[in-house]
């Protein structure tokens, strides 16, 4: 199986990028200040919503056969992906907590319950580590994709092209 930039996987690669980015971006909010920190950390719940969707037949599947006969690469993939979302999630609710600008503008003051500062930074950390390891395990198919499709055109087809297991979400992305 080729991994090829069909509309799902532009679609799919662009996601990853957006999500990639602006998790960058909001783990250093000096970068941005806080206003545009905090609505950016709502709005890349969108991207990771349809990233979500997308991965919906994998994640699936995988639910399905997490007791069963699956390879313990797919298993830890699933589990971080979990954890992924479960610390994206977790760290816009304690974002929100402690809001200084969003919930200002809609009458709402922010709480100042010092745990909400403590969780959002722990778990700014704990993300930062989880999607590393997720990036790691994709590292093959972000490569393949770089080289045959951003690559190739300009310096000729990579020898060797990644062939999909059932260890990623490959067999959703490739064709
Ligand atoms: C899911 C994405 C998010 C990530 C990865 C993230 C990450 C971070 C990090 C790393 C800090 C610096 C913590 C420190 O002082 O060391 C921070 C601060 C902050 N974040 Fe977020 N954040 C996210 C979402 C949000 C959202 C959705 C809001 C509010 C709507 C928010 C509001 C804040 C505020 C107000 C601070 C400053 C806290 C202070 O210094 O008093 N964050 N965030």
């Amino acid at each position: 199986m080729r991994i090829s930039l069909n509309t799902t996987n532009k679609i799919k690669l662009s996601l990853d990028v957006i999500t990639f980015v602006s998790t960058l971006v909001l783990l250093s909010p000096p970068i941005t200040g806080i206003p545009i920190h905090e609505w950016l950390g709502l709005a890349v719940i969108i991207p990771l919503l349809v990233h979500l969707l997308i991965n919906w037949g994998w994640l699936s599947s995988t639910t399905r056969r997490f007791f069963g006969r699956l390879p313990g690469q797919t298993r830890i993939n699933y589990l971080l992906n979990w954890a992924l979302f479960i610390l994206m999630t977790a760290e816009g609710f304690t974002g929100v907590m402690i809001s200084k600008v969003v919930l200002p503008m809609f009458g709402l003051s922010a709480s100042h319950v010092y745990i909400y500062k403590y969780l959002h930074i722990i778990l700014a950390d704990s993300l930062l580590i989880v999607f590393g390891l997720h990036l790691a395990m994709h590292w093959r198919w972000i490569l393949t994709v770089i080289k045959k499709n951003i690559l190739a055109p300009f310096f000729g087809q990579p020898k060797s092209v990644y062939h999909a297991s059932a260890t990623t979400h490959s067999s959703i992305n490739a064709e």
